[in-house]
């Protein structure tokens, strides 16, 4: 604790100086092994994006003024039918430590494609700045020359479903789950049996059998931890529904778009941090059998059904 005020103080006298440097602090995040439901105030940069009185996405916030989520989730681009929760434990309250904000601005990355959800990331700018507080903080971004290899632990959080046929309840917490990253290659051999998907150098997976992301978590974060600080390495994008063994969920690679990120909230305090692993990364010596039968005996049913997207929400709010 004194350790913290310290850490505090130090922070407010060289704001100027090193402002960059408060990013990825939780400091009610103590946990080493996870379970299920997060404390409050664990992942104090998870944002739950609204559509019109919905929860359709996570995010996070990157800024005191700027949100990241997936470019999949801007279904619209209506301004006002947006809304942005900071703070918040449950979907249903109450919700002691929450602030809201409206949306002054959305941009959706030009190169995204809606066909294979390759470039999955937007940006959403708040109508007015937040304050900091241990329940809502910024997350640091994984700066481009990050590497993840595979095994790295990291953790997903959202307050989408529990399962392909379990809903979150509605007074449930954010859910949170450790995670291994998935090699490119492993993941691109994973995925072969579903033709629709193309794992590129913008995605990075991650997941295990019964553990990872699905609907309603889209748009939030796949984060690693390095030293005291939080680091986005993804943005939820798909998978298929959900964390089944042999298909690691994809997340839009995070480090891939510091340039871009950059620009875009040109002069906000966004916190770029370098990832590092050490070792070798395994994946470089993946061999891919080339018909990986496995996947696509065991899985083909559940095939082709695989963006976490909203739709599925969507057709339950506009019904
Ligand atoms: C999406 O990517 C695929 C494969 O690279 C390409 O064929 C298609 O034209 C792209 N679509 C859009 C809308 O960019
Ligand atoms: C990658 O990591 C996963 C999870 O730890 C492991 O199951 C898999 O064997 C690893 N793959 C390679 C190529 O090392
Ligand atoms: C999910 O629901 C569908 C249709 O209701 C059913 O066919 C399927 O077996 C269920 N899957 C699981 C894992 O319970
Ligand atoms: C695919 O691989 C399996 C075993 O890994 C093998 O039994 C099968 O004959 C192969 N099929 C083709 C078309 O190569």
């Amino acid at each position: 604790m004194a350790a913290w005020i310290l850490l505090v103080c130090a922070l407010i006298t060289l704001q100027a100086v090193y402002a960059l440097s408060d990013c990825g602090v939780a400091p009610l995040n103590t946990r080493i092994v996870g379970g299920q439901n997060a404390p409050a105030g664990s992942w104090p940069w998870q944002v739950s994006v609204h559509y019109q009185s919905s929860h359709i996405c996570g995010g996070t916030l990157i800024s005191d003024q700027w949100v990241l989520t997936a470019a999949h989730c801007i279904i619209k681009n209506s301004l006002s039918a947006w809304t942005l929760y900071f703070g918040r434990e449950t979907q249903a309250g109450p919700n002691t430590h929450e602030v809201k904000r409206s949306v002054s601005q959305v941009i959706v990355h030009p190169n995204y494609n809606n066909s294979y959800l390759n470039n999955d990331i937007a940006l959403m700018k708040l109508s007015s700045p937040v304050s900091f507080t241990d329940y809502i903080r910024p997350i640091c971004l994984a700066s481009s020359s990050s590497q993840f290899y595979n095994s790295t632990s990291c953790w997903a959080t959202g307050w989408g479903k529990l399962g392909k046929n379990e809903t979150l309840p509605a007074n449930a917490p954010l859910q949170e789950v450790q995670i291994p990253v998935i090699g490119n290659k492993q993941c691109s051999c994973d995925y072969i049996p579903e033709k629709d998907a193309k794992i590129t150098q913008q995605m990075i997976c991650a997941g295990q059998q019964n553990k990872g992301a699905c609907q309603g978590d889209s748009g939030g974060p796949l984060q690693c931890k390095q030293g005291s600080k939080w680091i986005q390495a993804g943005i939820t994008s798909f998978g298929v529904p959900c964390a089944l063994a042999g298909f690691p969920e994809v997340y839009a690679r995070v480090s891939e778009f510091q340039t871009w990120i950059t620009n875009q909230v040109a002069g906000a305090n966004v916190g770029f941090v370098t990832f590092t692993s050490s070792g070798t990364d395994t994946d470089s010596s993946f061999v891919c059998r080339s018909n990986n039968s496995g996947n696509s005996a065991k899985f083909a049913p559940e095939l082709g059904f695989f963006i976490f997207s909203v739709k599925m929400l969507l057709d339950r709010i506009l019904v």
